[in-house]
C-alpha cells in the first residue's frame, strides 16, 4: 500500500523586506545576503500572525469536507509555541473545524519536529488506511535585530495531508536517523529569540547530512544515482547548497550537474521567504515540485531534515502521477503579490509582537488579509478570529 503526502500547502505573511535593502541598512554588501546567504526576500511576520494562525491559514484552503471527516490525527511541529502546556494543535483543530474525535499534539525538536510528525502520520495511516492525518510545520524564525542570524529569519507554515494512495509523494518506509546532545542552537524559556552559534550549527548540519545520507545509502543498499534530486531543510538557501556540494564526489559529472540544476528549483520559493524552521524542508519540497519542469512521476527524491540540538533524518519519496493536483498552485502568485515594507517598518513590526505579559493586549490586524488572525490577549487567553466564522 502506498502512503504519503496527498496535499501540500503553504502560508506566510503578506509582507516582506528586500534583502539588498536590509544588507545596506546593516552596512553589509548586498551580495553577502543575496549570494553568500542565498536569500532575496524575507517574510516579515506581523503581530497578527503566530504559529497557530499561520498553521490554520496553511491548512484551511486545501481541506475538503471529506478530508476533515477522515482526519483523526493532527500534529503541529513548532518551536514557536504559544503555551508551555497546551498544544497549539488544539487551537488549530478548533479553527479548522476538525472533529472532536481527533488526536491533537504539538511536537518539538527545533526545525526537525514536522518530520517526526510525517513519520508518525505515515505509520498511523498504514495501520488505519481509511483515515487521514494532518501534519503542519509552523514557525516564526526570530534571531533579533542587528544580529548575525538576522538575515536568516522569516516565517510561515507548511500543511501536509498524509493519506493512503497519495496524490503527491509516496513515502519510503526506511529512513536514517541521528540524534545527539549538541548546543548549536537553543531557546531557554525566558528568551523570545534563539541563542545560536551560527558557524557551529552550519558545520553540524553538514556533518549530520553526510552521516544520515551515507548511512541511508548503505543500510538500504541504494545507489545515489537512484535519487533524482535531493531536498534539504533550508535555514538559508546557501546552507543546502553547501550540504549538496559536500556529497557531489559520490556521483559522476552528469549526476552532479543534475542535482545542482534541480537544487536551484528546490530553493526558488525559500529564497523569497527565508527560514521557517519546521516547515522549511517542506516548502523546499513544494518549490521543487511546483517549479521544476524536469521532474517526472516515478522520480525518487531524497529528503534531509535537520533540527539543531540536534537531530537529523534522511528518507525518500516517489513522485506520483497526479502530483500537481495536490500542490498549492497559487503560491508563486501569492508570494509575488506581497507588500514590500521598509527596514524601519520591519523593525517596528518585529518589536511590536504580543508581549509575554499577563495584562490584556490588543493587536492591530485590520491590514492583515488572512482568514485567521490573532487579535490580542484577554484574561491571559490568546484571542483568535476566523473572518469566515
Ligand atoms: N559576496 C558574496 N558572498 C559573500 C560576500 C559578498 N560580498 N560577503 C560575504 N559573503 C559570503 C561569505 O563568504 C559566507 O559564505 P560561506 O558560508 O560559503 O563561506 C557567507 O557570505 C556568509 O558570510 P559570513 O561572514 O560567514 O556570515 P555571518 O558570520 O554574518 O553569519 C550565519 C552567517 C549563517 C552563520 C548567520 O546568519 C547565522 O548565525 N544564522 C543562523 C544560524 C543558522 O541558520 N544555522 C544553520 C543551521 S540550522
Amino acid at each position: 500500500m502506498k502512503v504519503g503526502i496527498d496535499k501540500l500547502h503553504f502560508a506566510t505573511s503578506h509582507l516582506y523586506v528586500d534583502m539588498a535593502e536590509l544588507a545596506t541598512a546593516r552596512q553589509a554588501e548586498p551580495d553577502k545576503y543575496l549570494i553568500g546567504i542565498g536569500q532575496s526576500k524575507m517574510a516579515v511576520i506581523p503581530p497578527s500572525q503566530d504559529a497557530v494562525t499561520l498553521a490554520a491559514n496553511a491548512a484551511a484552503p486545501m481541506l475538503t469536507a471529506a478530508d476533515i471527516a477522515a482526519i483523526d490525527l493532527l500534529v503541529v511541529g513548532t518551536e514557536s509555541g504559544i503555551d508551555n502546556s497546551k498544544a497549539s494543535a488544539i487551537y488549530v483543530a478548533k479553527l479548522l473545524g476538525l472533529d472532536r474525535r481527533v488526536r491533537t499534539i504539538e511536537m518539538k525538536e527545533a526545525c526537525y519536529a514536522a518530520t517526526a510528525g510525517v513519520q508518525l502520520a505515515q505509520d498511523h495511516v498504514r495501520v488505519h488506511p481509511d483515515k487521514k492525518a494532518l501534519v503542519i510545520g509552523s514557525d516564526v524564525a526570530r534571531y533579533g535585530l542587528n544580529t548575525p542570524g538576522e538575515p536568516t529569519q522569516g516565517g510561515g507554515a507548511v500543511a501536509m495531508l498524509i493519506s493512503a494512495d497519495p496524490k503527491v509523494l509516496a513515502l519510503g518506509t526506511e529512513s536514517s536517523l541521528l540524534s545527539e546532545d549538541v548546543m548549536d542552537f537553543w531557546r531557554p524559556l525566558y528568551h523570545t529569540e534563539a541563542l545560536v552559534d551560527g558557524k557551529y550549527s552550519s558545520n553540524i548540519y553538514i556533518d549530520y547530512f553526510q552521516d544520515v545520507f551515507k548511512n541511508y545509502l548503505q543500510t538500504t543498499q541504494t545507489s545515489p544515482e537512484a535519487l533524482t534530486a535531493l531536498v534539504f531543510h533550508l535555514p538559508y538557501t546557501k546552507m543546502g547548497l553547501k550540504a549538496l556540494r559536500s556529497v557531489l564526489p559520490l556521483v559522476g559529472a552528469n549526476q552532479q550537474a543534475q542535482w545542482l540544476a534541480h537544487f536551484e528549483h528546490a530553493r526558488q520559493l525559500n529564497r523569497q521567504v527565508g527560514n521557517l524552521y519546521t516547515g522549511s524542508l517542506y516548502l523546499s519540497l513544494l518549490s521543487q515540485l511546483l517549479t521544476d519542469p524536469q521532474l517526472q512521476p516515478g522520480n525518487q527524491l531524497g529528503l534531509f531534515s535537520y533540527g539543531s540540538g540536534a537531530e537529523g533524518e534522511f528518507y525518500t519519496g516517489v513522485i506520483q502521477p497526479d502530483c500537481q493536483a495536490g500542490l498549492d498552485q497559487g503560491l508563486p502568485q501569492r508570494l509575488a503579490r506581497r507588500r514590500r515594507v521598509s527596514v524601519a517598518e520591519y523593525e517596528a513590526l518585529f518589536s511590536h509582537q504580543l508581549q509575554w505579559r499577563a495584562d490584556d493586549q490588543s493587536v492591530s490586524y485590520a491590514d492583515d488579509p488572512h482568514r485567521f488572525v490573532l487579535t490580542g490577549q484577554k484574561d491571559e487567553q490568546r484571542q483568535y478570529l476566523d473572518r469566515q466564522g
